[in-house]
């Protein structure tokens, strides 16, 4: 019987082994970023309301819909992070990272998100991301590198089948006559009262509209691509241009928006095809006017957030090979009091070898430990019994093919690495 509690509705858990699963593509993302020189943050899951409020922008869903906020004890206001980026600047900002080194800084963190959105498969109230940012530098080589690292990840996972999708979403330079041009287009269309009060607030959103009586009206609406100042134009050119060089394809998606309003020139998506209606896996862009938002000097940055539960959906959907390792190699059968006390010494030394290893605990015999044997995933049982002691050896058993040896307990450690390596 289960207890009388169970986790908050739309809590994305994970436990064994797809827990397992999940923390191994967590470390693959660190070589990732540690090979391109990113350090690792740490940080707050919680700040001052207003840091998303002014960050993210009061009109977009997340902050007008989808915040977890509280009072504290004194009588603060503070909110669960529903993202990484506007946290991530505050904390290098707070700690004047950007004055200590070169530029850009170089960070990743991950962790849970939370988002009080409506639960369905791929999309949670607390979910977990891993955010990349390179803040400090308006280098269109910064997008590139940071465009693949994640598809870099991607490839190291083993999924074959995500999608690039980039679009350029110009300045505050551009942007306003692109804005009111849009607006003045959206007016004349045949729209619901909540899309036209859109029109007004955010007007990038109303191409985002998956609706097809809405899809279709919007065929000839004016894009962002075909409006870009000449220094936004030339940034996306060559944005473009490094990838090609990098042998990384992307799709044009001139309609393009994402639901944060800090996003400006390059942004992108990563899509999965396999995952139905929550196909974003992983989004990012640049955001070079974010840090004056939150009271910061200028300090231009770009950086992505790549969803881990979606990802590992992917794998599944995908049936990619890439897997965690395993959690037990060898695992113990020792039989009687003696073997017990023999085997605990052996077990440790095992591991301190470097091999994952286990035994039975609790005096089981030999057909129940046998059975905890099989469960554990281990490729090799050793066996341990009064007459092996006797005899200064164990029987070590390759679980898959059934075959059995006498192996001297002087030789165990040896023995099973060198047969782990094969
Ligand atoms: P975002 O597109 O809001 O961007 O989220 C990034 C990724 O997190 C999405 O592509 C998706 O895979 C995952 N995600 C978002 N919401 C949920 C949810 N409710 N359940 C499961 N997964 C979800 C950002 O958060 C930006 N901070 C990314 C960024 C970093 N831009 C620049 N730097």
């Amino acid at each position: 019987m289960s207890s009388s509690f169970q986790a908050p509705k739309g809590v994305s858990e994970y436990v064994p082994p797809r827990a397992d699963l999940l923390y191994a593509v967590r470390e693959a993302f660190a070589e990732q970023a540690r090979l391109a020189g990113y350090g690792y943050l740490e940080l707050a899951v919680f700040e001052d309301t207003n840091l998303f409020r002014r960050g993210v922008g009061e009109s977009t869903d997340v902050v007008s819909k989808e915040m977890y906020t509280f009072e504290d004890r004194g009588g603060r206001s503070l909110t669960l992070r529903p993202e990484f980026t506007a946290s991530v600047l505050r904390c290098v900002l707070e700690h004047g990272l950007h004055k200590q080194g070169a530029l850009p800084v170089k960070v990743w963190t991950t962790g849970a998100a939370f988002r009080a959105e409506r639960p369905q498969q791929g999309r949670y109230r607390q979910f977990y991301q891993l955010d990349l940012e390179a803040i400090g530098s308006e280098d269109p080589r910064v997008d590139a590198e940071t465009i693949a690292i994640a598809a870099n990840w991607y490839r190291s996972l083993g999924l074959t089948r995500v999608r690039l999708l980039l679009n350029s979403l110009g300045c505050r330079e551009c942007r306003p006559a692109y804005r009111a041009r849009l607006q003045e287009f959206l007016r004349g269309l045949d729209l619901d009262e909540a899309t036209r009060a859109r029109i007004e607030i955010n007007p990038l959103r109303v191409l985002d509209d998956k609706r097809p009586q809405v899809r279709e009206q919007l065929a000839g609406a004016p894009l962002m691509a075909d409006h870009l100042c000449a220094a936004c134009k030339a940034h996306h050119d060559a944005v473009r241009e490094l990838l090609a060089d990098l042998g990384i394809e992307w799709e044009d998606t001139p309609t393009l928006v994402r639901g944060l309003d800090y996003y400006t020139r390059t942004t992108y998506e990563f899509d999965h095809p396999l995952l139905g209606a929550q196909s974003g896996i992983g989004g990012g862009g640049r955001y070079d006017g974010l840090s004056e938002d939150i009271g910061g000097p200028p300090l231009p940055g770009i950086g992505f957030g790549l969803g881990l539960d979606r990802t590992i959906l992917a794998l599944e959907a995908e049936g990619a090979e890439f897997a965690a390792r395993p959690r037990c190699e060898a695992f113990g059968v020792p039989l009687g009091d003696a073997a017990e006390r023999r085997m605990f010494g052996l077990v440790a030394e095992l591991r301190r070898s470097g091999i994952a290893a286990d035994a039975a605990f609790g005096g089981k015999r030999l057909k129940g430990a046998m059975k905890d044997a099989d469960r554990s995933g281990a490729r090799y049982a050793v066996i341990l019994g009064e007459r092996d002691i006797a005899d200064g050896v164990a029987q070590v058993k390759d679980l898959a093919a059934g075959e059995q040896t006498a192996v001297p307990l002087a030789d165990i450690v040896t023995t099973l690495k060198e047969r782990l390596e094969k």
